[in-house]
């Protein structure tokens, strides 16, 4: 905080084609007073996701965000002062505070968070990804030991570990991601079975390859082409689970004229 200031940065013009700078704007204002009920919070680490900008299409899981508002966002932040019983300066929690250095948000939207090193790892593998990534494929995709799960996106946050979690199931892991240098960072590192290189063209004809035994499990994080290569390749009683459609976020035409997912 430099004095009594709250940096912020709004949303100004909702983006119809790729999302640019020009579609934000950095503004100043007083750091504000919470009210009964709520923490004045310092914003430490703004969880930066593909979802946000699902975020200003429309409704989804959340409401839209809107024009000439904070940009919406999740983000680790330290209790500052509180007027919450249940939270007291110096806490670390996770809410929504949105792009800003200071919030004002009712306790009862916030989540007390443990104290731990690196505090990144709350955003990350014990954060939204993480969370999206287990319950998405334990509860949706209910890989099965020696099944065969594929998964798009699968170098990002939430990919890489629906890779890990389903290798720890026991299952084929076939990641597909952009480039050698991601894709060798999947096998070697992470240990995927398999990683499919989208932008090498021919995903059905490489993936055919890699899942022998067809797909039982997708975890679709893209939509549109790969999600089109993937669906003939489905198993009888296969499961997809449809966390996003990242590839149609910047205004791409649905595939076939298809709604793109919401994230
Ligand atoms: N993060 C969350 O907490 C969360 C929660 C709910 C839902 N979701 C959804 O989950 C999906 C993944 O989110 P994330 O946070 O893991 O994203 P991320 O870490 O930002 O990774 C996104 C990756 O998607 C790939 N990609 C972008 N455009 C593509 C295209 N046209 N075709 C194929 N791949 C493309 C890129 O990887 P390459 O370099 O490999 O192309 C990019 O790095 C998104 O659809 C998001 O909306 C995320």
């Amino acid at each position: 905080m430099s004095g009594n200031i709250n940096r912020q940065i709004l949303l100004v013009e909702k983006p119809s084609g790729k999302l640019g700078p020009e579609h934000f704007k950095m503004v100043e204002n007083a750091v504000p007073e919470p009210k009964d009920g709520e923490a004045l919070l310092r914003v430490r680490y703004i969880s930066l996701d593909a979802a946000n900008r699902a975020w200003m299409h429309g409704a989804t899981y959340r409401s839209a965000v809107e024009a000439n508002s904070v940009m919406a966002g999740g983000a680790i932040a330290e209790v500052v002062s509180s007027k919450a019983p249940e939270l007291a300066a110096g806490d670390i929690v996770f809410g929504d505070t949105g792009w800003q250095e200071y919030a004002a948000v009712p306790a009862k939207h916030l989540t007390k968070m443990p104290k731990l090193e690196p505090m990144t790892h709350l955003l990350s593998v014990f954060g939204i990804a993480g969370l999206t990534a287990y319950f998405g494929l334990l509860e949706i995709g209910k890989p099965k030991e020696g099944e065969t799960v594929v998964v798009s996106a699968a170098a990002g946050s939430v990919g890489s570990l629906v890779g890990q979690i389903a290798k720890i199931k026991g299952c084929l892991v076939i990641g597909i991601a952009g480039g050698a240098d991601k894709c060798n960072w999947l096998t070697s590192e992470l240990g995927f079975d398999a990683a499919v290189d989208y932008k090498d063209g021919a995903v059905f004809k490489a993936l055919r390859a890699a899942a022998a035994k067809g797909i039982d499990v997708y975890f679709d994080n893209v939509g549109g082409d790969i999600l089109e290569a993937c669906l003939p390749q489905m198993n009888n009683y296969g499961r997809i689970a449809c966390c996003g459609a990242v590839s149609q976020y910047d205004g791409a035409p649905a595939a076939h004229g298809r709604a793109a997912c919401p994230a």
